[in-house]
């Protein structure tokens, strides 16, 4: 075993740990604990070589020479981007006022295709009602008392606008004004068939449609 005084050279040259064969680092010593000069691995280094790289292109390329946006630059690029996308196409006139209800079969088919994927959880299956109103039955939440009438438009400002405080949302996004159209006409086809479990009438009744 060999001692500290072994290790005591006299002349100053680096004290050299025996078992490592690493140098000692002068002053580090506490409470007789000695910290050696370890050589970092390679690999370690290399790392740090390519973070420091790293850290150079990242400054000059987001911030001195601004070759990719930041992140708030990017935002506001992809905005505008869809404000173009959306001024290009063509803008959708919507007739609420004289919208009738369709009466083709592919119009009906495409309706009750979103009928079945987005409404039925809350409208049921057979228009009977769940969670939301049945849709069977002449009466109806959101129709237009005034004129005595239930119309396209005011079921349609329903889809538009959904109805939050009674957990339908809007799908002014989700859907197109024609499938919007599409799937209110499959609705109106549940009028009087009467099916099972109905949910009881809401808002008031109406004669008239259209
Ligand atoms: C999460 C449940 C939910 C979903 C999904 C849902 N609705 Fe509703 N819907 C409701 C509720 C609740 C009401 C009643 C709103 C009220 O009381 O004013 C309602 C009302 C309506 C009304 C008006 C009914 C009336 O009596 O005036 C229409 C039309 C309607 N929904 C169409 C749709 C269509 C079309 C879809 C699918 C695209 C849909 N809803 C999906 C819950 C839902």
């Amino acid at each position: 075993m060999s001692n500290t005084e072994e290790k005591n050279l006299p002349h100053g040259e680096p004290e050299i740990d025996e078992l490592t064969n690493d140098r000692y680092l002068g002053g580090h010593e506490y409470d007789g604990i000695r910290e050696l000069d370890n050589k970092l691995p390679q690999w370690w280094l290399y790392l740090f070589y390519v973070t420091i790289i790293f850290s150079l292109v990242y400054l000059v390329g987001y911030h001195l020479a601004d070759w990719w946006p930041l992140q708030e630059k990017e935002y506001t690029n992809e905005m505008t981007a869809m404000a173009d996308i959306k001024k290009a196409m063509p803008q959708i006139e919507v007739d609420l006022e004289n919208m009738v209800p369709l009466t083709a079969e592919t119009d009906l088919a495409a309706g009750q295709e979103i009928f079945n994927k987005i409404c039925v959880t809350c409208h049921g299956k057979f228009g009977e009602g769940l969670v939301g109103p049945n849709m069977t039955d002449m009466y109806w939440i959101h129709g237009d008392s005034t004129n005595n009438r239930v119309s396209m438009k005011e079921l349609y400002n329903v889809v538009i606008t959904g109805v939050i405080t009674k957990g339908m949302i809007s799908y002014k996004d989700q859907l197109s004004p024609i499938q919007i159209q599409q799937v209110l006409s499959f609705i109106l086809t549940f009028q009087g068939t009467n099916p099972a479990n109905q949910k009881a009438p809401q808002g008031r009744k109406y004669d008239t449609f259209g």
